[in-house]
Formats: C-alpha cells, structure tokens, sequence
C-alpha cells in the first residue's frame, strides 16, 4: 500500500488527531478557495480598516455579499465534510480548528469545532457588539433596496467568488440603502468573520495553541496555510514534536516543517482513511 495512506492510517488509530481545515475542505460544495493549487492568491478581499472608514465600502461590501448569499446559504456539505465528522465520532479527531466561515463541518456532524474566522452566517454591530442573523439582513436589505435587488437577480449567474461575494458592476452600488443595527442604529454592520486586518481574539488562540499541545498528530486539510492564523499551529505543533500531515493539492507554507504532504484529492484520502481505520460513513 502507498507509505502515505499507511501512515495516515496509522497515526488515525492513534488517536488525539487534531484537525485544522480550510477551503478546500469546501470546494467540492460549490465554495471556491482562496488560493487554489499554485499557492497564488487569487482575490484581494476587503480589509476591516476600507469597511470601517467608508459608507461607500460597506455598500459595496454588503451589495456584492446580498448578490452571493443565496448560493453560499445553499451549500450543502460534501463527503469529505462527512468523513471527517465520522472520524471525530469514532473518537480519532478530537477536536476540528476551521478556518472556514461556512458552518459545513457542523452541518456534517462535527461537534468540537471552533471557527478560527467565525461564520458568514451572522453580522456583528461594530458599534455596540449586538449580533444578528444574516439573512435576516438579506430580507432587510432587499426590502431597503427593491431595485437593485431586481437588477441583482441579472447578476446571479456571475460566479461566487470565495468571500461568498460576486463581482458586481460598480456602477450598481452607489444608491443603496444600508441595513442598520437593531439595538443602536448605526449603519456598522459588520460580517461576524475576521477580516484581513483584524486577528482572532487572543482566548481562541490560546485555547487553539492548548489543543495543539495535547494533539498527538495534527492533521491539516484543505488549507494552504498561507495565513500567519492557521500557520502557526502548524509551527507550535512542530516545535513540540507533534507529527503534522497535510492534505491538500498544490503548495503549503507548512511543507518543511510537515511529516507527510499528501498531495491528492482530499475526498479521496479521507475516504481511504475512514477505510483503513475500520469506520462506515455515509460519505
Ligand atoms: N469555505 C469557506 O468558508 C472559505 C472559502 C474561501 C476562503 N475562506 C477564508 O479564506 C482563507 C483561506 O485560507 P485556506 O488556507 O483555508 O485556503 P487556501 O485557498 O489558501 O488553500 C486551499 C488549499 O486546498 C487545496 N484544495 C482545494 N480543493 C482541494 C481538494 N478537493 N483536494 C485537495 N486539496 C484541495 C488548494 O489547492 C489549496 O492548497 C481562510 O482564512 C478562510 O477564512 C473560507
Ligand atoms: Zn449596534
């Protein structure tokens, strides 16, 4: 048998796995990753320092995500998101750290999951901290907006872009109206995810770096780890002499520090993984 599914295996059965995920978990849902195989970023998103100072940057923001959600909300998780929630129920995987803003691990069954980034799911007032649901904002802003609203759904078969967003003619969003915050009015209204520019709060990370240092492997899926926030429990993990084995097609900032670098469809390697490990799924 290929050394690499072997090992796999094996450091499966040994249990304590911690899994760090991102994008490319979800791209056979429908949700495009950031970087793709050659490591290159392939979209500039918006960092919180343009969302805070401007109206203008959140009509834009919050015009292009209005266009993109319906398809994001309908994404539903795949196999790979189902076999990595029976690992976990096995009791292989421990605990899941998501650099995924989607929810599909959950969705799939994962339970011990902590959202490094947070979910598009919610919205966050930037001024008095009140949460509420996305797509009650939806239903907000289209009732704010009854014309672009119908001029967005021209727009609906331009392709999602990995924010969850679409790539709108500017010329659409000078006029719209914003969804204020319930509690205080504000027009602050912010994706509930870290945006470039912000970080993860300090108590997430230091209960991430925890789980790192009680792993006895650290499994990393679909993520090319090009951001410092998933990075560096690669390295903490690393620097304890935890194996790290990465699953994901193309480049990896973590690939000198890895054990293994398996680079093949990630369905593919969970899918001979729950195998070899014994567990039926319903991948
Ligand atoms: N679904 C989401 O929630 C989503 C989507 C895009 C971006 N993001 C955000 O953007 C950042 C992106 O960083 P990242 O490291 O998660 O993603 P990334 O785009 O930098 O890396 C994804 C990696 O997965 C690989 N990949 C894609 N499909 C694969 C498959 N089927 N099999 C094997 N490998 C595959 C790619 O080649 C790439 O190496 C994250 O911080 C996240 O918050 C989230
Ligand atoms: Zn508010």
């Amino acid at each position: 048998m290929d050394p690499d599914r072997t090992y796999l295996a094996e450091r499966l059965r040994d249990g304590e796995v911690l899994a760090l995920t991102g994008a490319g978990l979800s791209t056979a849902s429908g949700l495009p990753d950031y970087r793709g195989p050659d490591g290159q970023r392939r979209v500039e998103p918006m960092t919180i320092a343009q969302f805070r100072t401007g109206a203008d940057a959140r009509r834009r923001y919050w015009s292009r995500s209005y266009v993109g959600w319906e398809r994001f909300r309908q994404a539903a998780p795949n196999g790979a998101h189902r076999h990595m929630a029976a690992l976990e129920q096995a009791g292989l995987i421990t605990a899941t750290i998501t650099q995924n803003v989607d929810g599909l691990a959950q969705e799939a069954g994962s339970t011990n999951v902590i959202e490094l980034h947070g979910n598009l799911g919610r919205a966050i007032c930037l001024n008095c901290g009140r949460t509420v649901d996305r797509q009650w904002m939806q239903e907000e802003f289209s009732a704010l907006n009854p014309a672009f609203a119908a001029d967005a759904e021209r727009a609906r078969e331009l392709p999602l872009r990995p924010d969850g967003d679409v790539d709108i003619d500017e010329s659409l969003i000078h006029d719209i109206a914003l969804v204020d915050c319930p509690s205080c009015g504000s027009d602050l209204l912010k994706p509930d995810v870290v945006m470039f520019g912000e970080s993860v709060p300090k108590e997430t990370v230091e209960y991430c770096f925890a789980l790192v240092e009680r792993a006895r492997t650290l499994l990393v899926v679909g993520s090319s780890l090009g951001v410092m926030s998933g990075y560096r429990f690669a390295r903490r993990a690393a620097a304890h002499d935890i194996p790290v084995v990465l699953v994901n097609t193309g480049w990896s900032r973590a690939e000198e520090l890895a054990d293994r670098h398996l680079h093949r469809p990630l369905q593919e390697v969970l899918a001979e993984a729950v195998a070899d490990v014994g567990i039926t799924d319903r991948g």
